[in-house]
C-alpha cells in the first residue's frame, strides 16, 4: 500500500498533523508527506492512499489550497482512496459546519478520489496553535482508521 499524504501549513501545526499521519499509515506500507506548494500530479501517481491537510482560513479553504489542487490533471487521484482533514479552533456547532476539511474531501472526490473517511478536524488552542494534548496521537490512530478501510 502507497499513501501521500499532501498538506498546507502557515504555522506549522497542519503540517506536524500530516507527519503523524503520514507516520500512521507508514505502519502498513510506504508513505510519505509532501507540501503543496511542491505538489507535482507525478507525487499522486500510482497512490492508493490520498490524505490532505489544510488550515481552516476564514471558514474555509484558504486560496494556495484551491490553486494547488486547480493545477492538478482531472483526474489525478482516479483509483486512489481520499481523506481529509483540517487544523480549526474549537468552534460552535453552527460553524464547525465550515471548515477546511469539508472542502478539501469535495476537492479530492472531483479529482476522482473515493472517500475512505468521514472528513476529520484537529484542534489546535490558538491561530499559531498548539495542537490540543492528544491531538498528534488521535491522528495516528485516525491513519490507522484510514488503513482499515483500504486493505
Ligand atoms: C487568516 C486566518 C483565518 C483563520 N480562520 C479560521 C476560521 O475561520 N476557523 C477556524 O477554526 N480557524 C481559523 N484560523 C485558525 C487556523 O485554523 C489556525 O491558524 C491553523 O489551524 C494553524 O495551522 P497551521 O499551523 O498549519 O497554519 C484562521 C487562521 C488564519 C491565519
Amino acid at each position: 500500500m502507497s499513501a501521500v499524504v499532501i498538506y498546507f501549513s502557515k504555522f506549522g501545526n497542519t503540517k506536524s498533523v500530516a507527519e503523524a499521519v503520514a507516520a500512521g499509515l507508514a505502519v502498513d506500507g510506504s508513505a510519505r508527506a509532501v507540501s503543496i506548494d511542491e505538489l507535482v500530479a507525478e507525487d499522486l501517481a500510482g497512490a492508493d492512499i490520498v490524505v490532505a491537510g489544510s488550515p481552516t482560513h476564514k471558514m474555509n479553504l484558504p486560496d494556495d489550497v484551491r490553486a494547488a489542487l486547480d493545477k492538478l490533471p482531472r483526474h489525478a487521484l482516479k483509483g486512489a482512496k481520499i481523506a481529509a482533514f483540517d487544523t480549526s479552533y474549537h468552534m460552535s456547532p453552527f460553524l464547525a459546519r465550515f471548515t477546511a476539511s469539508k472542502k478539501l474531501d469535495k476537492s479530492l472526490r472531483k479529482l476522482g478520489g473515493k472517500r475512505a473517511v468521514p472528513p476529520e478536524t484537529f484542534f489546535v488552542a490558538g491561530k499559531e496553535g498548539p495542537l490540543d494534548d492528544g491531538e498528534l496521537e488521535r491522528a495516528s490512530a485516525w491513519a490507522q482508521t484510514i488503513a482499515g478501510q483500504v486493505n
